[in-house]
């Protein structure tokens, strides 16, 4: 959380709300009836965590690996293949004495046979049976178990995401507070946004591949919010893109869904917009703003998006509107009622340069594993043991 994080989400508004000037409603949103999402093949057969079916193996194995690269080194396999081998008859000639002709590079010992040119060590992405692999797989997890995403930046931490086993990954503008020094998510341009996506889907995820579409991009035209998503899609490899906003942005979104883009929603906290809002805190503690959460959410259900993002939205609220709403709600900060939770992988893993927001649970603490790392690196090469 950002000193400005920190310093607003504390200012809740009053639960009066009187006073106020009401927010401009769209016309009463249609109601579906609620329908039991149908039960997946994988779910009946009460399934397992497997490992990489040979034929997903031998697909991943034909493309550059990305992690697990190990520095290739014939030599010791040469050793023990020289050490079980019988010595080879020398010719007779390399009995002469050591001379002019002894040296000759026909009188040396048999070269070893070249070894054939050995791929650095593999490992497929892992895949899991149950993963979300598309949007449709996403959504119908709603009412079966919980739907687990994370954010990632780049392949390595892709690939790792991707083999804990989420549902799918965010390539979130977060990458703009998290990995690149802003303050605030809002300078993050779509250059950010597809160089960061095409590092993710480098990783090969089997999970869905979200991208975050940047400020701004939004509010200018359909056209132009057609174009960012075709570059998020086609450039950068996202399956889906997310989108900040509810009922100002359903039209765009219902367009966009028309035209084969599926989208994420994203309501409650929209970091985007907090230049506006004077500060990141929590949504749905009075009842205007809870009502308007809820006329957002079903404008985005009717607008298509195949879930919903729900940040730092009152508990009691989340836990209604995911009751409420067909697709399902992935909560960040806003309690244990929805459908799933998302958090931001640099956070739980203690890996930032500043403090998490408080509803964060840290796994790990990587500052201090790195900086300890750093320090004993510098260390020893300053004190003459390494290289030793
Ligand atoms: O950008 C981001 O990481 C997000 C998540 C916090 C939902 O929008």
């Amino acid at each position: 959380m950002s000193d400005e994080e920190k310093e607003s989400s504390s200012s809740k508004p009053s639960d009066s709300g009187e006073g106020k000037p009401k927010p401009k409603r769209r016309a009463p949103v249609r109601r579906k009836k609620p329908v039991e999402p149908k039960a997946r093949k994988s779910e009946e057969a009460n399934v397992k965590t497997v490992e990489v079916p040979p034929t997903a193996e031998k697909a991943a194995s034909e493309v550059v690996p990305i992690v697990d690269q190990k520095p290739e080194s014939p030599e010791p396999e040469q050793k023990t293949k020289d050490s079980n081998s019988k010595p080879q008859a020398q010719p007779k000639s390399s009995a002469k004495p050591k001379g002019e002709e002894g040296n000759k590079p026909k009188d040396r010992p048999s070269t070893p046979q070249r070894q054939p040119h050995r791929r650095p060590q593999e490992h497929a992405p892992k895949y899991y049976e149950d993963q979300a692999r598309n949007v449709r797989d996403l959504a119908n997890l709603k009412g079966k178990r919980p739907i687990v995403a994370l954010t990632a930046y780049d392949s390595v931490m892709g690939r790792l995401v991707n083999d804990a086993g989420v549902d799918f990954i965010l390539v979130g503008d977060s990458v703009g507070t998290t990995l690149l020094g802003h303050r605030t998510t809002i300078p993050v341009d779509m250059t950010d946004m597809v160089r960061h996506t095409a590092a993710v889907r480098r990783a090969q995820p089997k999970c869905l591949l979200v991208a975050d579409l940047p400020f701004g991009e939004a509010s200018f035209s359909f056209d132009r919010l057609l174009e960012s998503a075709r570059r998020l899609m086609q450039e950068g490899g996202a399956d889906a893109v997310k989108i900040e906003g509810g009922r100002d942005v359903a039209d765009d979104i219902e367009k966009l869904v028309a035209t084969g883009v599926p989208v994420l929603g994203h309501i409650g906290l929209l970091p985007q917009t907090v230049k506006a809002i004077g500060g990141y805190r929590k949504f749905g503690v009075d009842r205007q703003e809870a009502e308007d959460l809820y006329t957002d959410a079903i404008a985005l259900e009717e607008a298509g998006c195949f879930a919903v993002v729900g940040e730092m939205i009152e508990e009691a609220v989340a836990r209604e509107l995911t009751k409420q709403i067909l697709p399902p709600l992935i909560g960040i900060g806003s309690g244990a009622g929805c459908d799933g939770q998302i958090l931001v992988s640099t956070d739980i893993l203690g890996y930032n340069a500043r403090k998490a927001p408080s509803f964060v649970k840290t796994y790990a603490n990587l500052n201090q594993v790195i900086s300890r790392a750093l320090s004993q690196y510098v260390e020893e090469v300053r004190g003459g043991k390494f290289p030793s």
